[in-house]
């Protein structure tokens, strides 16, 4: 039997990892094996992922002697940033460039940079549509994660750009919400536009779908959805799914920046650059390539049917 490729896997207890992990796993005859990195061995995830026969290893990603450690031996590595746990674009811009260092290191032979838009290349901070964040950046945690690309680029590593897409998880943390007339609302400032959406559950599975590739997608940007759906046509699913109406709120992007939540300016930004830029960033997530790395592909009828019961009504 020929050795097992080992992909090591950053965020391995999270959305994006975790998929990657179980897709491994699930894949018996793959020639994969998968490294789960964890900065806690001892967590229940962490054991419940060594239950399942994954190697499960220490790792910070703010700790590079760690990565490195981690990636020894690897033939591939999955590369996720965790920016809901500080707001810190620089933190992260720092933590990639740490993977990309451990990845050289390792003479790893295929990594994934799980990245985004720099929405900056579109629009530069002197566009008023939009205020700027943090002195330097349009949406903190897209523009990072864009710039931080070239962290891997320069070092000539042997990487694939995974563009990801919001994820529909989001709706089990804020689902439709009652409005003063008290029926049920999802709420952004979207227009008519269509928004890519994905389970996270997905991203793992096109991600070992373009480790399963080989070569094919070194050197590449690749970006992944589920589902392009314009506010209305998500309500409407979200209608038939919880059988009850549910109404798609157009707000401006000033009116959901002025939400209040944590976050809620960054989210402004990043919703009315999906908006303004509808083409490009569709353009940028076929179905159709996203079908071919991961055939189980979810469409958001499909997620629903199986999640609507976690999903919190107001
Ligand atoms: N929400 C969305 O719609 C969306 C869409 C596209 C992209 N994203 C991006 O996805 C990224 C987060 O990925 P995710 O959702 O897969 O994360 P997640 O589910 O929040 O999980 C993160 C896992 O990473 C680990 N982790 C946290 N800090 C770490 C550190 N310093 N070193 C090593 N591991 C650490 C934690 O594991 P341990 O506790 O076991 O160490 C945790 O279980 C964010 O940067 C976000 O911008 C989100």
């Amino acid at each position: 039997m020929p050795e097992k490729k080992i992909i090591a896997v950053v965020g391995s207890t999270g959305a994006q990892g975790g998929g990657l992990v179980r897709a491994i796993l699930n894949d018996k005859n793959g020639g994969f094996a998968v490294r789960a990195l964890t900065r806690d061995v001892n967590s229940d995830k962490a054991k419940e992922l060594a239950k399942l026969g994954a190697e499960v290893v220490a790792a910070d990603v703010d700790d590079v002697d760690s990565l490195k450690r981690a990636f020894e031996g690897a033939y591939g590595a999955y590369c996720v940033t965790f920016y809901w746990a500080h707001f810190s674009p620089d933190r992260e811009l720092e933590n990639a460039r740490a993977m990309a260092e451990a990845a050289k290191a390792a003479g790893v032979e295929h990594v994934i940079w799980s990245t985004l838009e720099d929405t900056r290349k579109l629009v530069p901070l002197s566009d008023n549509r939009m205020p700027t964040l943090m002195g330097e950046y349009k949406v903190p945690h897209f523009d990072a994660k864009g710039q931080a690309e070239q962290f891997f680029s320069d070092l000539g590593l042997p990487v694939t750009y995974l563009r990801t897409s919001f994820y529909w998880e989001n709706f089990i943390g804020m689902g439709p919400k009652k409005g003063a007339d008290s029926k049920l609302a999802i709420t952004f400032p979207m227009g008519d536009k269509k928004l890519p959406g994905i389970s996270a559950e997905d991203i793992g599975k096109c991600a070992y779908g373009i480790f399963k590739k080989g070569r094919e997608y070194i050197g590449k940007t690749v970006g992944i959805a589920g589902g392009h759906l314009s506010g209305a046509e998500m309500a409407a699913a979200f209608t038939k799914a919880l059988g009850q109406e549910v109404r798609y709120d157009d707000v401006s992007p000033e009116a959901f920046r002025a939400f209040g939540f944590p976050g809620a300016d960054e989210m402004g930004n990043m919703f009315q650059f999906k908006r303004d830029f509808e083409q490009a960033y569709r353009g940028a997530r076929s179905l159709d390539v996203s079908r071919s790395l991961n055939p189980d592909l979810q469409t958001f009828d499909q997620w629903l049917a199986r999640n609507k019961s976690l999903i919190p009504i107001a």
